[in-house]
């Protein structure tokens, strides 16, 4: 096993609420057990560069409850090249840095395989508020997004009843539906539009008609921002076929600040100490993941390739790696987590009146 004196922490990719508690508990856990750990600013470009300084229990104090990331966060061209690659690995040969706890999205765990594959262990922590990651039920700061989506359309809701209108509401989420999907059945949306599941414009312009002949005054529609520029047409066109006056709102990066919610601090704080026990225990090349509502490990490789196929991006050779047992698991494991969505999708669509 490896002997670990210092690790660095570092945040790429969109920042998530959350995230803050994250680096807290990797910097409190691996100090508490006597290793030295580098904040590093800017995620990978700050690798490079060696923008980072070493943190002391009081420079995590009072940023559990902070959205955003104290560490801030970039996206970096020259990190994905060679170059870029062996910059960040010398920045920590220099600083004798032995291991990386990286918080992100996919492109912050390929960055991390990147680094294992040249000497540097990397535990991934998923931090985006897209839910998106495949391999994982859950992604840090998801919740607070949902939460805050909850807030914004139930304002939005008040002014559509006194005014008897419609509210097209678009959520963040990159090609991911599982913030409108979720949000849209807790504000009780009259329709939900994701890019993961089909769906008909005219019978959803149908089921606002009918509502409105029942005497519905507020009608709320979540699309995703997957659609692509979707929203405002469809507001347009809801309101020329129903003569219901209709407003287009994008939630947009509102959703993705503000203080982290009870959930989102907490699974933080069990990833972040996962993430150390795993480095300290010679790990490396693993993403911690909620599997069932437990915080498990799984090959960070495996999980990208998971996330191609569910995402309908692999190509066959990607697979070869793979047993058969364990493609079966994967193919199984996607068909479980598209079941779900469906099965979410449905209840909204039997109570939306
Ligand atoms: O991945 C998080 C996210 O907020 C997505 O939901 C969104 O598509 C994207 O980042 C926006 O990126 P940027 O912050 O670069 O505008």
């Amino acid at each position: 096993m490896r002997n670990f004196r210092r690790i660095g922490v570092l945040t790429s990719g969109g920042d998530a609420p959350g995230m803050n508690a994250a680096v807290r508990a990797v910097t409190r856990y691996a100090l508490a057990g006597g290793v030295e750990v580098f904040g590093v600013y800017e995620g990978y470009k700050g690798l490079m560069e060696g923008n980072m300084r070493l943190f002391n229990e009081r420079d995590v104090s009072n940023i559990i409850s902070r959205g955003g990331t104290v560490l801030y966060s970039a996206r970096s061209d020259e990190f994905r090249t060679e170059e870029g690659l062996q910059k960040a690995i010398k920045t920590c040969r220099d600083n004798n840095i032995d291991g990386i706890v990286a918080i992100g999205g996919d492109g912050t765990f390929r960055g991390a395989t990147d680094l294992t594959a040249r000497g540097l262990p990397c535990i991934g922590i998923p931090g985006t508020i897209d839910n998106d990651i495949t391999a994982t039920e859950y992604t840090i700061g998801c919740d607070t997004a949902m939460n805050t989506t909850l807030e914004m359309v139930d304002r939005l809701r008040d002014t559509c009843e006194s005014h008897a209108r419609c509210n097209v509401v678009e959520v963040m989420g990159r090609n991911a539906g599982y913030i409108p999907l979720h949000a849209g059945l807790a504000v009780g949306a009259s329709a939900i539009l994701i890019p993961e599941i089909r769906f008909d414009e005219d019978e959803v312009i149908e089921k606002l008609m009918v509502s409105k002949e029942y005497g519905k005054r507020n009608f709320i529609i979540l699309i995703s921002e997957g659609l692509g520029n979707y929203g405002e047409g469809l507001s347009r066109r809801i309101e020329e076929r129903t003569g219901i006056e209709t407003r287009f709102a994008r939630l947009a990066h509102v959703v993705r600040g503000g203080s982290p919610t009870l959930r989102d601090r907490e699974i933080a704080s069990e990833m972040g100490v996962e993430a150390v026990k795993l480095l300290l225990a010679g790990k490396s090349n693993r993403v911690v993941c909620m599997r069932n509502n437990k915080i498990v490990d799984i090959n960070i490789a495996y999980a990208l390739t998971l996330d191609r196929m569910y995402k309908g991006k692999l190509k066959p050779e990607e697979l070869e790696p793979y047993s058969e047992k364990e493609i079966k698991e994967m193919r199984d494991y996607c068909a479980k987590k598209r079941a779900e969505m469906e099965r979410f999708y449905k209840i909204n669509l039997d109570i939306c009146k």
